[in-house]
């Protein structure tokens, strides 16, 4: 099928990579000219686990990048792929996805034949049909008869985007009439992954849930890992015990820092929003944002308790990035961390395998180490904040610090000096 992705970050890159893999001619339109030159030039803007061998393979055959909307007219489906990012008061600003729907309608004015217009970006319920559906039908002069729309969520962690695009756990497809959706599962056409065909409405609401549930799966096991901590208990080994039942499952009941990242923390807030809106009182989407915000305080007062006043002290912040295998640090537990210490006077020395480059936007002026054997030398105390699996073959290198005092905010580690921040 020829299709049109509108957005060339995170999302639109690996899912318009990814149809171009799965044999469709893809066409990724975005508004910054270098990151189009550089998708064309077959390197990856961002960092993405066998991203840049599909761009190796697909551009120059069925993969392109391009400023202009002139491939919307030809396409048989594009997919809006914008960001959603958190107002002030944490609801989601739609303004990328309406002059999205703007340009689509505008580039669909002299296209002839059937067109689906499909959301994945992650939209408060009602987004497609109040705002995205009037947008493009009014700028492009046409009925719903030659234009239909689609939402079809993403669920794409970073760094195992093209296998999770690969392997979806389900595939959902919201539609506002049937032959948009069948037309979005053709794409799909190829994938074993179960097809949850809804309204759209709905399939909006999926995606906000599923990230509102897998936060407060989170969330719910630090605020037990924190009862936990106090009783001398591990919460791993609780949670290995509760993970086994069926109905709870182990995935996301690793206790530590808390969630960071593009999604977890925005889509929360604005569902809490929502539910506002909705008068419903939002208790429990509450809850979870306020166990992970205290997280990283609970974690500097506990290295705080160990090490005395941190003024002046040298502490190595080992992970920058909200997770492994991304240089991402968006809402990363590392930044109230950083910013904790400094406010209580410590000299900071972080480092990371991938995201000090990212990190230094925010934090200019403390010292990045090349190495964590170099953030550890001399150091009074440490903090562990990102589960780099490298991280968990550090041993020699703690006998550099002055004083060995280790906080686990991820457990990672297997060297058994360091204490965790729930364990
Ligand atoms: C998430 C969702 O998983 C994905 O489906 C959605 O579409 C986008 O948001 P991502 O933000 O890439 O993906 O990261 P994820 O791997 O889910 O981790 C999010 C955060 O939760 C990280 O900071 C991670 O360290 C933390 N986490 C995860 C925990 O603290 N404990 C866990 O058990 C799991």
């Amino acid at each position: 099928m020829k299709i049109t992705i509108i957005g060339g970050g995170y999302v639109g890159l690996v899912t318009g990579a990814c149809f171009a893999d799965t044999g469709h001619d893809t066409t990724i339109i975005d508004v910054d000219p270098a990151k189009v030159a550089m998708i064309n030039e077959k390197r990856a803007p961002i960092f993405e686990p066998g991203l840049e061998s599909i761009l190796l393979r697909a551009i120059g055959k069925n993969l392109r990048a391009s400023l202009s909307y002139d491939s919307v007219g030809t396409s048989d489906l594009t997919f809006i792929c914008v960001g959603t990012p958190p107002n002030d008061d944490g609801s989601a600003n739609l303004s990328y996805i309406e002059s999205a729907s703007r340009s689509i309608g505008t580039a669909l004015q002299k296209s002839t034949g059937f067109h689906v217009v499909v959301v994945k970006s992650t939209v408060p319920p009602g987004t497609t049909e109040t705002v995205v559906c009037p947008a493009v039908l009014a700028f492009a002069h046409k009925t719903g008869d030659e234009i239909a729309f689609a939402m079809n969520p993403e669920f794409l962690r970073e760094g195992r985007a093209i296998e999770d695009f690969r392997k979806p756990d389900r595939i959902v497809i919201g539609s506002s009439q049937p032959r948009a959706g069948d037309r979005v599962a053709e794409v799909y056409r190829t994938f074993s992954a179960p097809v949850v065909r809804t309204g759209l409405a709905a399939a909006e609401m999926i995606k906000y849930t599923s990230n509102a549930f897998l936060a407060t799966k989170i969330s719910f096991s630090n605020e037990i890992g924190n009862i936990c901590k106090d009783l001398g208990i591990d919460v791993y080994e609780v949670m290995e015990g509760v993970g086994l039942d069926q109905r709870i499952g182990p995935k996301f009941l690793d206790a530590g820092a808390g969630f960071g990242g593009s999604c977890f923390p925005k889509d929360v807030s604005s569902l809490s929003v929502l539910a506002g809106r909705a008068g419903v009182d939002p208790k429990i989407l509450r809850a979870v944002l306020d166990v992970n915000e205290e997280q990283p305080y609970r974690l500097v007062a506990l290295l705080e308790k160990k090490t005395g006043n941190l003024s002046g002290k040298r502490i190595a912040v080992l992970g920058l990035a909200f997770k492994d295998n991304t240089d991402d640090v968006r809402d990363s537990r590392s930044i109230p961390v950083i910013q904790e210490l400094l406010k209580k006077g410590a000299r900071v020395i972080a480092f990371d395998p991938m995201a000090g480059q990212n990190m230094q936007k925010i934090f200019p002026a403390i010292e990045y180490a090349g190495s964590a054997g170099d953030a550890l030398n001399g150091a009074d105390g440490c903090l562990v904040m990102t589960e780099w699996p490298e991280f968990g073959r550090i041993d020699k290198e703690f006998e550099l610090m002055a004083h060995r005092i280790v906080i686990e905010g991820r457990r990672i580690l297997s060297w058994n000096g360091a204490e965790g921040i729930c364990w």
